[in-house]
């Protein structure tokens, strides 16, 4: 196929973008001068202080490097191993172990959250760093690993290295720096202790020999992206849950419960850690699995406060929440589900946020309403409650109350009648609009009988990207329109059936996952999938939301080889931009000895590492 046309400043980019490799990335006090130090400055607007102000855009990229515009650098702030204490062993990766991986920095990050410090303030110089680990990978993290063979120990490795952290770190100057010694250094892995709130809390499904309570949870797993609330905590969502579980649904003795396993996809695990912990192999603990798959709140003030899942939330394989308040200032979260035809949800607490109550505000989203969106060929569209008791989520249905209605959350969602979407990643409301974005990151399975206007296309991998405005510009109303934003994909070629509101100069981009806003109200695409006519690196693209260049794309990074770009955020001066660069190097033979990439060491005797960047304007006017 016919690669696009670019941008006529595509040259000028290429000459210009800068190609951090090496010796060129930046980590911490050590970082020498880099290129883009170097580098002329030339913006194609008012040179400002943001980034993205004036940025020329990069090309597309098939090599193995990290490039960010001219004029800004992209420093390498967290690595995977990288110690998170005083004292905490420096990272080997020959001689890995549980009690050292809990005290690092764990594996795949992908969601970022930045709350400032002290808490309350707007500060952009100190805050705390929340991240998302999501996956192990072994390959990639054991030497000389045959791709079956898991000991106890790298099973508690493993475990270790999923969950989340929380770190301190401060800017001097325009550098970040990692400050092991604060006190709110955390990290919480597959095995830490959680609460579980809610509706379904203690309710005989999530009770297990372990837990005969069900209200106490080993472990938040498959964090994928998350969200930071208006009073100041990290919510992470638990994706894919059915990686985990070993043991075939079909042999469980009762009905209800293999259906239920069955509608979450359950029993072909990819993890190994049945062998050693027998709360994951379903024969053994049924029930262990519904414990997995919410949302799952953590106060990053108080670094002894327990995390809490939040069953109000409901159950899926949640990639982010993203909260923002109703009219009435009462906490609406937004949520995807993201498979292949599986759902769009929304929360809308039962009670208003009182900006003088942190406590209240603690226990804010565990009671209120859970939606799902059903979406009409004719531009309108309805939020559906699931509520127990409310046709026809009854006993005629194999309900029997709320908890179960919120354990089998995707079961719920197919009777009132949700549309199935193209796998539903970030739903974020832009706050500079109040427009709600849907980021579909696509579906090659859906067939044409199956595609509607809000999931126009069949066959086609490559995502699309729903506006969503509600009713009165109310994030609790229970109806909105809605028009699509982009179908991604080569407007160029006619087989990808690509919109970008009918533009052509554009950077194409494909499988949109992880969105941000800017407070130009500029949304920062960052992407998972490649495909050979566009790139074929994963990056990030900053996207024109409204005004005469809406719809316009343009590309901001471009990462790794193997690496999905993840975790997008600001600073709230919006000069530093946080990413996460997960899974470099991942590939079907790329293994620890022999891996796709190095990045970001580079160095032969280092496996490639997840990383997050701190990237800024080595020009910005930066207090
Ligand atoms: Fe973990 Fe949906 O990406
Ligand atoms: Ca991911
Ligand atoms: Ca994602
Ligand atoms: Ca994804």
């Amino acid at each position: 196929m016919t690669p696009a046309p670019r941008p006529k400043n595509r040259t000028f980019a290429d000459v210009l973008a800068v190609r951090l490799r090496r010796r060129d990335l930046l980590r911490g006090a050590a970082a020498g001068l880099a290129t883009a130090a170097c580098a002329p400055v030339i913006g194609n607007g008012p040179r400002g202080e943001r980034v993205g102000d004036g940025f020329i855009p990069v090309a597309s990229s098939r090599s193995d490097d990290l490039v960010v515009p001219a004029g800004y650098r992209a420093q390498v702030l967290l690595r995977w191993g990288d110690p998170l204490f005083p004292g905490a062993p420096d990272f080997d990766p020959r001689a890995q172990s549980a009690e050292r991986q809990q005290q690092q920095f764990g594996y795949d990050n992908d969601f970022i959250g930045y709350l400032p410090l002290p808490r309350g303030s707007r500060s952009s110089s100190r805050g705390l760093l929340g991240v998302n680990h999501e996956n192990a990978r072994s390959a990639l993290m054991w030497p000389g690993w045959d791709g079956k063979t898991v000991t106890a120990e790298m099973v508690a490795v493993e475990i270790a290295a999923h969950g989340f952290t929380v770190v301190e770190v401060r800017r001097r100057g325009r550098e970040w720096t990692v400050v092991r010694e604060s006190p709110y250094n955390r990290r919480i892995t597959g095995a830490t202790p959680t609460r579980l709130s809610g509706p379904a809390a203690g309710h005989p499904l999530l009770r297990t020999a372990g837990d005969p309570t069900g209200r106490t949870v080993l472990g938040t797993l498959n964090n994928c992206a998350g969200g930071v609330t208006p009073w100041g905590t990290f919510l992470t969502g638990e994706e894919n849950i059915w990686l985990y579980f070993a043991g075939k649904v079909e042999e469980l003795a009762d009905p209800a419960v293999r259906a239920l396993h069955q509608r979450y996809a359950l029993g072909r695990p990819r993890y190994r850690w049945a062998a050693h912990q027998p709360r994951f192999d379903l024969r053994r603990e049924p029930n262990e699995p519904n414990r997995f798959g919410w949302v799952v709140e953590i106060d990053p003030y108080d670094p002894r406060s327990t995390p809490v899942k939040h069953t109000a939330l409901g159950r899926m394989a949640h990639e982010g929440a993203t909260v923002i308040l109703s009219r009435d200032g009462r906490p609406v979260v937004y949520m995807g589900d993201d498979a292949r035809f599986e759902y769009l949800y929304k929360f809308v607490a039962d009670r208003a946020y009182d900006p003088g109550d942190r406590a209240g505000a603690l226990r804010l989203l565990e009671s209120g309403t859970l939606y799902a969106a059903r979406f009409e060929d004719d531009g309108t569209g309805r939020w559906l409650p699931l509520v127990f008791g409310r046709e026809p989520l009854g006993p005629a249905q194999g309900f029997h109350s709320q908890a179960e209605v919120l354990v089998n959350t995707r079961g719920a969602a197919d009777l009132v009648g949700a549309t199935r979407m193209d796998r539903p990643e970030d739903v974020e409301p832009n706050p500079v609009t109040g427009k709600v974005y849907a980021v579909m990151t696509g579906n090659e399975r859906r067939t044409a009988r199956e595609v509607n206007r809000a999931n126009p296309r069949a066959g086609v991998k490559f995502g699309h990207i729903i506006e969503i405005l509600e009713e009165g510009g109310d994030h609790a109303a229970t109806s909105f329109r809605w028009e699509m934003f982009i179908l991604a994909g080569d407007p160029a070629n006619p087989a990808h059936g690509a919109d970008y509101q009918k533009r052509t100069d554009v950077h194409p981009f494909a499988m949109p996952d992880n969105i941000a806003f800017d407070d130009l109200g500029r949304m920062w695409v960052a992407t998972d999938g490649v495909d050979e006519t566009l790139g074929p690196n994963d990056g990030v693209w900053v996207v024109d939301t409204e005004g005469p260049a809406r719809g316009r794309a343009r590309q901001f990074l471009s990462g790794p080889v193997g690496a999905e770009i993840c975790g997008p955020a600001f600073t709230p001066d919006y000069r530093t931009f946080f990413v996460a660069i997960q899974h470099p190097g991942l590939g079907e033979r790329s293994t620890f000895e022999r891996p796709d990439s190095r990045f970001p060491d580079y160095r032969e005797d280092m496996p490639p590492r997840p990383s997050v960047l701190a990237i800024y304007r080595v020009d910005g006017a930066v207090a």
